[in-house]
């Protein structure tokens, strides 16, 4: 069945040099997201998860913001009209390309490009790194209209910057820029807008030389880890290598070979040669 135009254009994309550019594209809602939005971001990240010319994908909005939040209007209002089973529904569909982003197949950047409130914070943490605009503003604005932050917002806050910073964050409603964001640790680094892409670009080329398996194994392992005690971890760490190497036993050994024989590289100082390597098989 043919999808309804209005849905298919509140997300964009384009692919270039290995490099899947999604955004946010509703910039006359400041790219809030509405269950629209939010349904086509799921089918988005489906069709672009597993295809073997992509090995990054960039989240970033269209115009003035990332994204305001949730649509007010069509994920809040419109929604609870139609009773708990729209409440639900609607969280389902924002929640779940959140889990999907968190738990993505490539490494994932967000390009924080301007507004960021609320809901916003969901896939702000779903992506494994995060640029920002010096100019951007991030803001936990619930607090201003009469809500706790809630759809994980209040957990991500929590997760990536202080306790005291996080409740002032949630209390207060104000918002902090780019370079105070990247203080706080809600994101990497701030550069100012004009500079963003040129850095993300940057970032992504970095990620593009590295061995694929290796990449999808360390950031799952970056994230399962924080919850875990040091022992279990430990022991989650061997599992993942071993199952990693179920799908690329080869590229640590040319990663070796490449140092200590053929003294092509430095691991400490950058990657080795993929081109040189064994084609892996597709990490799952
Ligand atoms: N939900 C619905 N509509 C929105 C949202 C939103 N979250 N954000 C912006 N819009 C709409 C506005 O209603 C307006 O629509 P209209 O042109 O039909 O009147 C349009 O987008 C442009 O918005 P302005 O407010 O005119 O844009 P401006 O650039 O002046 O301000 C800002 C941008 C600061 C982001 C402002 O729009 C705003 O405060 N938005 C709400 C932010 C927010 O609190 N989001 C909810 C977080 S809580 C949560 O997500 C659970």
């Amino acid at each position: 069945m043919a999808i309804d135009p209005s849905e298919t254009e509140t997300v964009a994309f384009t692919v270039e040099d290995g490099v899947a550019w999604v955004k946010f594209n509703r910039p006359d809602k400041r790219n809030s997201m509405s269950p629209r939005l939010n349904r086509q971001m799921m089918r988005v990240l489906d069709d672009l998860e597993f295809r073997d010319d992509i090995g990054v994908l960039v989240l970033t909005g269209e115009g003035s913001a990332w994204t305001a939040g949730m649509d007010l209007q069509e994920y809040f209002r419109e929604t609870e009209a139609q009773g708990l089973k729209g409440t639900r529904g609607a969280q389902r569909e924002s929640y779940g390309w959140w889990a999907r982003l968190r738990w993505f197949q490539k490494p994932t950047i967000a390009m924080v490009n301007g507004w960021c409130f609320g809901g916003g914070y969901g896939p702000l943490f779903a992506c494994d790194l995060a640029f920002a605009a010096e100019e951007a503003n991030f803001g936990l604005s619930e607090i201003n209209w009469g809500i706790l932050p809630g759809g994980g917002a209040a957990k991500v806050a929590v997760e990536l910057t202080s306790f005291r910073r996080a409740m002032y964050h949630a209390l207060t409603g104000e918002s902090v820029d780019g370079k105070t964001a990247a203080e706080w640790g809600l994101v990497n680094e701030a550069v100012p807008l004009a500079r963003l892409k040129a850095r993300v670009s940057q970032v992504a080329q970095i990620l593009l030389q590295k061995n694929p398996v290796a990449l999808k194994a360390t950031k799952d392992a970056i994230r399962r880890v924080r919850e875990m005690t040091y022992d279990n971890a430990q022991d989650y760490l061997i599992r993942a290598q071993e199952a990693a190497n179920s799908y690329d036993n080869e590229g640590r050994k040319d990663g070796i070979k490449q140092f200590i024989d053929d003294k092509a590289y430095k691991p400490g100082l950058g990657a080795y040669d993929r081109s040189k390597s064994q084609p892996t098989k597709p990490a799952r």
